[in-house]
């Protein structure tokens, strides 16, 4: 029997009450599919810097590294406010970005219908909404050097980030993009600020070469990130593809995502470069909303991002393409049969928690692996 080593990353805030429902999803998956799933569990964000001062722990590192993919919750919350920057809740899911090269994040924004009238758009407008966002994770302002506050010594400091981006990284990115386009519809937005950004200009360069060199049968277009931005709160469904940088893609996403009708829908896969010999890619899946420090441990939180993104686990990572199926549409009927959590509730729903919720998603599942 196969085995799947999936390294867990609970975290903080509502992170382990969401990872919970997953973890039953496993735990059938492995009693009654013979899925062959190996997991191990370690600590992240303000929960690692608690237990040992770190936002995550060397030997945590190591068995991320290690396994097929990691599954990750959330981190950060006002308890941490204060720590230094270095070891802040968010530099663990940074470093695990960049330890791992996962350069190409994938953020799907897709409108369930039971919940086109939860958006904040007009239901027309966001209805069969299927939009996926490539960002660039591991470049750009995020990681760039000098990246640091200066004494001017006049009394004034200054604050430095800087933007870079090679054109490998560029080339890397647009390519899977591209890749992915071919199984979709086929078309391709590419934002960036070439009006402004020497990066933006150079982005645009390498993104148009690699179109023509190797995926010329994809529709390529081109926005700036800001108009970007305004097409898609005005009419969200003229895209398909849209890949963009490390910052541009971080509030393009979060915008996509709220067009579904809650941040708490939108789960996202972190992929690195496929393994030279073995052909895997290291791979991290977490869900788009943050720790929600003001519902935790309430029981109420929405776990269905962090299933889609187990979901995006079994399709990307272990290539469980019927099983990936199945858990994205028991999410669907369960949407469809009124049932919901607070964030997405809407009259004549019901109400459940993020146990119920979770069982049953997991009730469905079962059904139709049956
Ligand atoms: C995201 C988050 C992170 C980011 C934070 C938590 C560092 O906002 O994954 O979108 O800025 O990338
Ligand atoms: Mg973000």
């Amino acid at each position: 029997m196969a085995v799947r080593k999936l390294f867990i990353l609970p975290g903080d805030g509502i992170g382990p009450e969401a990872m919970a429902e997953v973890r039953k999803i496993i735990a059938y998956m492995n009693a009654e599919l013979g899925a062959g799933f190996v997991t191990d569990e370690g600590l992240v964000g303000g929960s690692a810097y608690d237990a040992h001062g770190q936002a995550i722990s060397e030997g945590d590192m190591a068995k991320a590294l290690a396994a097929d993919a990691v599954l990750f919750g959330a981190v950060g919350g006002p308890k941490w406010d204060a720590v230094p920057y270095e070891v802040r809740p968010e530099a663990g899911l940074l470093r695990l970005r960049k330890d791992l090269q996962l350069f190409a994040n994938l953020r799907p924004a897709i409108c369930y219908p039971a919940l086109s009238a939860a958006s904040s758009l007009k239901p027309e407008l966001v209805e069969g909404l299927d939009i996926l966002i490539v960002r660039e994770l591991t470049g750009g302002v995020y990681f760039g050097e000098p990246k640091e506050i200066i004494d001017l010594g006049n009394g004034q400091k200054r604050g430095i980030d800087t933007q870079v981006y090679d054109t490998y990284e560029i080339e890397r990115i647009a390519g899977v993009a591209f890749e992915l386009a071919r199984t979709r519809n086929n078309r391709v937005c590419s934002m960036e600020k070439r009006n402004v950004m020497k990066s933006g200009v150079l982005w645009n360069q390498v993104v148009n070469e690699t179109h023509k060199a190797k995926y010329s049968d994809v529709q390529l277009e081109h926005m700036l990130a800001d108009a970007g931005g305004m097409q898609l709160v005005r009419q969200p469904k003229q895209f398909d593809v849209i890949v963009t940088d490390n910052l541009f893609g971080d509030m393009l996403s979060d915008v996509a995502a709220m067009l579904t009708g809650s941040l708490g829908m939108l789960p996202s896969a972190s992929l690195g470069a496929p393994d030279a010999v073995t052909g895997k890619r290291k791979a991290l899946y977490e869900p788009v909303h943050g720790s929600a420090p003001d519902i935790a441990g309430k029981g109420i939180a929405n776990p269905i991002a962090m299933i889609a993104s187990f979901a995006m686990c079994l399709r990307y990572s272990f290539n469980l393409t019927k099983e990936a199926d199945n858990l994205e549409k028991a999410i669907a009927t369960v949407l469809d049969k009124g049932i919901r959590t607070g964030d997405i509730m809407a009259e004549g729903a019901r109400q459940v928690g993020t146990i119920e919720m979770g069982e049953t998603i997991l009730a469905e599942f079962k059904a139709l692996s049956a």
